[in-house]
């Protein structure tokens, strides 16, 4: 069995980024800018957050963070977008999700520019997705596709179920793995809370991507020995033994499906840094389309 590490697959995409960006400044070059929205006070939000801004000073982009209140009206959220859109220096925008309640997540996605769109979920951006036109494709599934090719997985041919039918994760990876190429040419159950026989989908699957958000879900009998599982989910779960008063869980119960897999992401630094990494990705190309 072999850790498909994304601390170490992310360092290395941030690296290239910044010798990028490097090159950028060298040429009197624009540097990408990301502008993150944060609504509200949600503590993994903040967490997430501040890992991306965390990155963009690693690589050495402009980030911006915007702060808003939990109350804030649609409209308004709604105009403060509209202003990033028309900024000629913010080459990103990526809004937290989730938001209250009383906003819409589908108008503030369709508000976002789909040439600023660096977390993919416009429907320009899904549409060109789906046809296999360059895009920005959503930063989890991105990040997967790329841990998968540092690994030089040769998905080709395999079965793959995906655990979730999300727009940010389960879909898209779906859409991703079906696709021609490699990682890809997988043929792929996509399957969700109504599914019948997931156990027995699973135990036929060569690669499980879980996306689901249920800790521990997806059990060593679940599993055919030599899979290669990918563990989407991160849930708060309280232990008072950390410091923070929670631990962080997959939606995979690693001890017992661990052993009898080729390939395994841990939880935490697996899926997680290699979002970022993506999303990293993403801004740096959307730099280079807007200038
Ligand atoms: N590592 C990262 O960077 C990263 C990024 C994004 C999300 N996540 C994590 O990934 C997990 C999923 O996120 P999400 O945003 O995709 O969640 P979501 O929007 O809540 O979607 C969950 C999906 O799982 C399906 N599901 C729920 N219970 C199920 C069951 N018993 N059997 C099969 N399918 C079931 C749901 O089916 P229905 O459609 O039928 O309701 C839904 O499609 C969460 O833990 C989240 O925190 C991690």
């Amino acid at each position: 069995m072999q850790i498909l590490d994304g601390l170490l697959v992310s360092k290395a995409t941030k690296d290239e980024l910044r010798l990028k960006v490097a090159q950028l400044v060298t040429e009197g070059k624009k540097i990408p800018h990301l502008a993150a929205v944060l609504v509200g006070t949600n503590g993994a939000s903040e967490t997430y957050v501040a890992a991306k801004v965390k990155a963009c000073q690693e690589i050495g982009y402009k980030s911006t963070l915007i702060r808003l209140e939990d109350d804030i009206s649609e409209n308004k959220l709604l105009s403060i977008i509209e202003d990033l859109n028309l900024d000629p220096d913010i080459d990103g925008i990526l809004v937290q999700l989730p938001l209250p309640k009383h906003i819409s997540d589908e108008k503030v996605i369709n508000t976002i520019l789909p040439s600023k769109d660096v977390d993919g979920f416009h429907p320009v951006n899904v549409g060109r997705m789906v046809q296999g036109l360059d895009t920005f494709i959503p930063a989890t599934p991105y990040g997967i596709m790329l841990m998968l090719e540092h690994y030089r997985i040769n998905t080709k041919g395999m079965q793959a179920v995906v655990i979730g039918r999300s727009n940010i994760v389960g879909r898209p990876m779906s859409i991703l793995l079906s696709q021609s190429g490699n990682p890809g040419n997988c043929t792929v159950t996509i399957t969700h809370s109504h599914t019948k026989n997931l156990p027995e989908l699973c135990r036929n699957a060569d690669i499980i991507v879980a996306a689901l958000g249920i800790p521990e879900f997806v059990k060593g009998d679940m599993v055919k020995d030599g899979a290669i599982v990918i563990d989407v989910g991160i849930t708060r779960v309280p232990d008072a033994t950390k410091k923070s008063g929670f631990a962080l869980k997959g939606d995979v119960e690693f001890a017992t499906v661990a052993p009898k897999c080729s390939f395994i992401t841990p939880v935490p630094g697996g899926v997680g840094p290699m979002t970022i990494a993506a999303l990293m990705k993403n801004t740096f190309k959307a730099c280079v389309n807007n200038n």
